[in-house]
């Protein structure tokens, strides 16, 4: 009953607005200020958010992210990258404002989601000066990329924080509503990011002393066109151990095997944030059920020829599970490559990295199975592992908020968010790939996380501008 009684998205507008006017004195909608918490000084009117949240958006493709070239970028290069962003992020970000202000009203004004809400104002005010005119001058770019960063820094916490708004009010909604809300919020954010990310990394690699030092071959931005799988599982291994050894005094062994030499184009944040993610739960499971000896096994295979667009693989991975992402709802059309996009879809041979992750740590019970891609589904208890940590006992009265509050819920506490697995689908399947868990219940559990590299080899030799320096510096180092 409560539930229904704050929920605004169910009553059309024009009842909504006789009903306001009707029960306060208030104009109908609510200022922008009202709605935050505490009240933000954003200046962005509604008007303005309406008009942005109403322009279409397109998808994020990787012509985007390459087509201003190689870095260091001229003068010319770096001027439309920054108008580039500023073309695609405002309606980004009146977008997601929107679907908070559709939440129901009891979540929106929460602390913790209203935070959020606040973060998003504001980042949309700071913009707002840059997007009204062309940037047209190289202290004009600066300026923006500040914006860019302080952007980026604004919204670092946002998975914590909501985390924490959406279990306070776990009693006003329900578990498939937020997960809904949540894939598509941290969905769209993935792009939000990236864009940023992108304008910011290109402006460092063609400014301040990075000009004067030799550009490096591989890397466009954030994107490595030639990120090795097996590398950066052996960097994430080095940091989990840490973590287990911190939490459970114990570090489990990894071996590698397979295609260990595997490369392809893709963003090492995105592996990283993954197979970190991955290994926690493997690591985790293995100490928990007091297996240790025996080493995770992660095999790499390589498969160069998978023909598929983004839309299809995706549609082929989880449109018809159960709880997976919902393909019919809004917000598709900034998720997936353009399909007529000759380098936004991944029509022809990109390079397809899987990754099977194996632990001996026991397997997932059935009960536990069909809940893994919940968000906030943990069955972490942080008095157990302190428990295993002490060779003692402990209580098991933890739940998600005393793992927050514990925990601090960075990336550096070993599990009990219950993100890990839903957000590092997400990451996979932002470019094309996904995640499968199979559980051998009694004995241990295989992850294969299959990756799209966003590029084949021709692609990027084809990609717009840029790129002949890269194979001219590649001739050169021949001959
Ligand atoms: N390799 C694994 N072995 C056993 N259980 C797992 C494994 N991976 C995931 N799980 C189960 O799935 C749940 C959700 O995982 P995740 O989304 O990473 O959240 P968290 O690690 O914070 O609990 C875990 O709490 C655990 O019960
Ligand atoms: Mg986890």
């Amino acid at each position: 009953m409560l539930k229904c009684a704050f929920r605004r998205r169910a009553l059309p507008a024009r009842v909504v607005q006789q009903r306001w006017a009707t029960t306060t004195q208030q104009p109908f909608p609510p200022d922008i200020n009202e709605w935050s918490h505490p009240p933000t000084n954003a200046t962005i009117s509604d008007e303005e958010i309406y008009r942005l949240a109403a322009k279409p958006r397109r998808p994020l493709t990787l012509a985007d992210l390459v087509k201003h070239g190689k870095p260091p970028l001229r003068d010319a290069a770096l001027l439309s990258s920054a108008n580039f962003t500023l073309s695609l992020l405002p309606s980004r970000l009146a977008h997601r404002i929107q679907a908070l202000r559709n939440l129901p009203f009891i979540v929106v004004s929460n602390p913790n989601v209203s935070k959020i809400y606040n973060n998003y104002l504001h980042s949309l005010s700071t913009l707002e000066p840059f997007y009204r005119k062309p940037i047209d001058s190289i202290e004009d770019e600066m300026n923006f990329t500040e914006a860019m960063a302080d952007l980026v820094r604004t919204h670092s916490n946002t998975i914590p924080t909501l985390a924490q708004g959406f279990l306070q009010c776990r009693k006003y909604v329900e578990p498939a509503e937020v997960t809904r809300f949540l894939d598509q919020h941290l969905r769209a954010r993935i792009g939000t990011r990236l864009l940023a990310e992108q304008h910011l990394a290109l402006h460092m690699a063609s400014t301040g002393d990075a000009i004067k030092q030799k550009p490096d071959p591989t890397h466009v931005g954030v994107i490595d066109l030639a990120a090795r799988p097996a590398d950066i599982v052996r960097r994430c291994e080095g940091f989990v151990a840490e973590v287990c050894e911190y939490k459970y005094g114990v570090r489990p062994s990894l071996v590698i095997n397979g295609d260990k030499a595997a490369e392809f184009a893709h963003i090492p944040m995105h592996l990283e944030y993954i197979i970190t993610e991955l290994l926690k739960n493997a690591f985790r499971a293995t100490i928990e059920s007091g297996n240790e000896k025996e080493a995770v096994e992660v095999t790499i295979a390589s498969a160069p020829d998978v023909s598929t667009t983004k839309l299809e693989s995706l549609k082929k991975l989880s449109v018809n599970n159960e709880n997976s992402y919902d393909f019919s709802q809004e917000g598709l059309d900034e998720y997936c490559s353009d399909p007529d996009d000759p380098m936004g879809s991944l029509h022809s041979a990109a390079p397809c990295i899987t990754l099977r992750i194996r632990d001996r740590g026991g397997g997932i019970s059935a009960e536990t199975l069909p809940n893994i891609w919940s968000y906030s589904f943990t069955t972490f208890n942080n008095e157990e592992a302190a428990a295993i940590a002490n060779g003692g006992y402990g209580s098991d009265d933890s739940d998600g908020l005393s793992v927050l509050s514990n925990t601090g819920a960075d990336q550096s506490s070993i599990a009990g968010l219950g993100y890990g697995l839903p957000l590092s689908r997400a990451y996979a399947e932002y470019f094309g790939g996904g995640i499968a868990v199979q559980s051998m219940y009694g004995w241990g559990t295989d992850v294969y996380l299959t990756l799209q590299g966003i590029a084949s080899t021709q692609q990027i030799r084809e990609a717009p501008n840029g790129f002949e320096e890269l194979e001219m510096e590649k001739k050169q180092g021949k001959e």
